[in-house]
């Protein structure tokens, strides 16, 4: 069932005080191609970039923003680069969940001492715009947690980047912030990550969920919520649990080949709004079926939106103690079964929205069903 297990005391000290998301840089196979994506469908801005064309000379790397969201678009030029064996493997997917920090020096030495294994050790970077210092750890497979110290940077991104000499016209969709990464990770390896994100970030468990709560006739999954002292970084471990079919975190394994960034949930102002503009741009969801709108309505009460929009949208809606979540889920936004993205619109809820988990993972088995991995 699930459990709330944390509740904050004043008296602790927060070894790894933490801004919030920095930015999700991701290796992919065509930058420019994918920029072009989000740009075009999802809206964002093309900040800066590196590449040939400023020195770089083994990659390219888009930078795009709406909101508090940082992208990072990153292809190698090379056949034998990190970059180049990393798309191989997983396809387009998540290198790095960035975070912001006033001290990414003491980040990595209070992380690396309790622990952590180290990807960057502390380095400064400078340009014409400033400094900065970045470090860096491992998490679960092969994804990197890079800390960014920024305070005394004000260019376009980072050191080595430039801002672009001409930007696609762009109409933003409405995105905010990052509101929660989740990993998935091999079977029975929940609880060795929810242990790293505890004793090696000093991150609580928030909630917990067990196959009670999310399982339908196929797929089961476990899920941990950990969170940062202040709640702005929060990272759900989910892990399969035994179903009758393969359950859909071992079909993102399986085609992701190891563990990683499930998926990236936004927040915005008006999820209606952005989930019909982004329809119109061609971006998929999740279907939900009309009968999830019958029993909605009984047992959500009073919503400010219209249960007409939901439905015609397939907006998933879900209520706690302290209010309602508004909800939806992409289809995966690469070839392989892997990353998608959820838009949550918060309207007092702090919750994951635990009443939509069968609707949602029936439309997930779905989806599995047609692509013949169930
Ligand atoms: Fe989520």
């Amino acid at each position: 069932m699930e459990t709330l297990e944390y509740t904050a005391t004043e008296t602790e000290v927060d070894f790894l005080p933490l801004n919030g998301t920095d930015h999700i840089e991701f290796y992919v196979g065509n930058a420019k191609q994918s920029a072009y994506y989000y740009q075009k469908a999802w809206g964002y801005k093309l900040v800066a970039y590196a590449g040939p064309e400023t020195g770089v000379r083994d990659r390219a790397s888009y930078v795009l923003q709406q909101g508090k969201v940082r992208l990072v678009l990153t292809a190698s030029m090379h056949p034998d680069t990190d970059i180049s064996s990393h798309n191989n493997k997983h396809g387009d997917g998540v290198k790095f969940l960035s975070i912001w920090v006033d001290d990414a020096t003491k980040s990595f030495n209070e992380t690396v001492k309790r622990g952590a294994k180290p990807y960057m050790e502390p380095t400064r970077m400078e340009d014409e715009f400033g400094w900065v210092v970045i470090s860096a750890i491992h998490t679960y497979g092969d994804t990197i947690h890079r800390f960014v110290e920024r305070h005394a940077y004000n260019g376009p991104f980072l050191p080595g980047y430039k801002a672009p000499l001409n930007a696609l016209e762009v109409e933003p969709v409405g995105i905010k912030h990052v509101d929660h990464c989740v990993g998935n990770v091999d079977l029975g390896e929940m609880n060795t990550w929810v242990k790293f994100y505890e004793e090696v970030m000093g991150f609580k468990l928030l909630l917990t969920f067990d196959d009670k709560d999310i399982s339908t006739e196929y797929s089961a999954l476990m899920s941990k919520v950990v969170s940062n002292g202040n709640g702005y970084v929060k990272f759900p471990i989910n892990e399969p649990a035994n179903g009758r079919k393969k359950s859909q975190i071992e079909e993102y394994i399986e085609f992701y080949h190891g563990p990683g960034c499930q998926h990236v949930a936004l927040e915005v102002h008006d999820i209606v709004a952005t989930v019909s503009e982004l329809r119109n741009r061609g971006v998929e969801f999740l279907y939900v079926p009309e009968n999830y709108y019958v029993e909605a309505a009984a047992r959500i009460g009073y919503i400010d939106e219209k249960m007409d929009d939901l439905k015609r949208l397939n907006i998933l809606v879900d209520r706690d103690e302290e209010g309602y979540l508004l909800q939806i889920f992409t289809k995966p936004v690469e070839d392989r079964p892997t990353l998608f993205y959820e838009i949550i619109q918060r309207k007092g809820a702090k919750s994951f929205g635990k009443g939509n988990f069968k609707a949602l993972f029936e439309s997930i088995e779905r989806e599995q069903e047609l692509r013949g991995n169930l």
